[in-house]
């Protein structure tokens, strides 16, 4: 073998040895990729490349395709993939049932009220919480409102009477459909549409982003705009991971978080409302958008889940909330 080639070889082993082992982060979501979460999971793993310089390598598994909602919590408290991004609904069965704060029917009227309480004293005090998990919170990305449906059209309370209705894992929402007379079922985001398609279930609610992109307007003939409830997402990661990266690299994932959950809620609007033309324009389904009265009749049903699930969520915070976004129950 030639001087230079033994030469070459030892000096790419001694770079090599000086370089820095790449870390690479698994972020693993229930999602598909054309989703407000999907997207900014790609801008994340784009800017953490670039801010680090390469030094950190981030991996987005979309679509419950290396993890299912449940699987997936656990694989982050073991250290078998470094982030994910649950839906906020998704963080009783981990044992913090404040979350479900969040899922409170009609609490919030649109992204602005959101944000006084995400960016708010409420939203720190709720990302604390994980930390006693083993968890760290590193931002709140914004979904969208919810719509309901099912193969019947649903106009007033008394539709949703007797329907399975699929949620999140929430004892909020389960209150809620209970509120209207349905039958809730838990059941996981990946099994959702086969259960429509089978009848497993009848209707469930979703953005019209996970509707249209999870094709369950394909299986669901109406879908009624209650705007009723809101889904976002608490960007997390493991506690021990994260506290062991270099300061510099941890400092540039912050700044890349910090920009890509900036980016994750600039799109959230818009990317429903792109979502809801395509199923108008599929044809597949009926959309029905209830008149004021229905609306009022609708939230007047679900208004009473609040004090019954004061005691599991805090009154305290539902007070702040409140008070945040002057919503006054008494007044409808
Ligand atoms: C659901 O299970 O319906 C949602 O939480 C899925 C998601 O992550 O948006």
């Amino acid at each position: 073998m030639k001087l230079n080639s033994i030469l070459a070889g030892v000096l790419l082993g001694v770079a090599a040895l000086g370089a820095q082992a790449q870390t690479v982060i698994k972020f693993s979501h229930v999602v598909a990729a054309d989703t407000p979460k999907g997207k900014g999971a790609e801008f994340f793993a784009k800017r953490a490349a670039e801010l680090t310089k390469g030094k950190v390598k981030v991996e987005v598994y979309a679509n419950s395709t290396l993890y299912k909602d449940k699987e997936e919590m656990e694989a982050l408290q073991l250290g078998a993939v470094q982030m994910l991004a649950p839906s906020l609904s998704k963080f009783g069965p981990l044992g913090i049932k404040e979350f479900e704060l969040f899922d409170l029917p009609y609490l919030f009227d649109d992204y602005k009220d959101l944000h006084l309480v995400t960016d708010g004293p409420v939203g720190k005090s709720l990302f604390q919480k994980l930390e006693t998990k083993g968890l760290v919170g590193l931002g709140y990305w914004d979904n969208g409102f919810k719509v309901m449906s099912a193969n019947k059209p649903l106009k007033n309370p008394e539709d949703y009477k007797g329907l399975k209705m699929r949620i999140q894992s929430s004892n909020v929402l389960d209150a809620q459909m209970r509120a209207v007379g349905s039958i809730p079922q838990k059941m996981a985001f990946s099994e959702v549409y086969q259960a429509l398609q089978t009848g497993v279930v009848d209707g469930t609610e979703n953005p019209p982003s996970n509707l249209y992109t999870q094709k369950m307007h394909e299986v669901q003939k109406h879908v009624s705009l209650t705007n009723h409830g809101y889904i976002g997402y608490a960007v997390i990661t493991n506690k021990k991971f994260w506290d062991a990266l270099p300061a510099d690299v941890r400092g540039q994932l912050e700044q890349a978080m910090k920009e890509s959950t900036k980016y994750a809620n600039d799109i959230a609007k818009e990317d429903n409302e792109r979502a809801l033309e395509e199923v108008r324009k599929s044809g597949k389904s009926q959309i029905y958008t209830p008149t004021a009265a229905e609306k009022l009749a609708l939230k007047k049903a679900m208004v009473k889940v609040h004090s019954e699930m004061a005691s599991r969520i805090g009154k305290e915070s539902i007070d702040i909330v409140y008070k945040a976004t002057n919503f006054d129950p008494s007044k409808l």
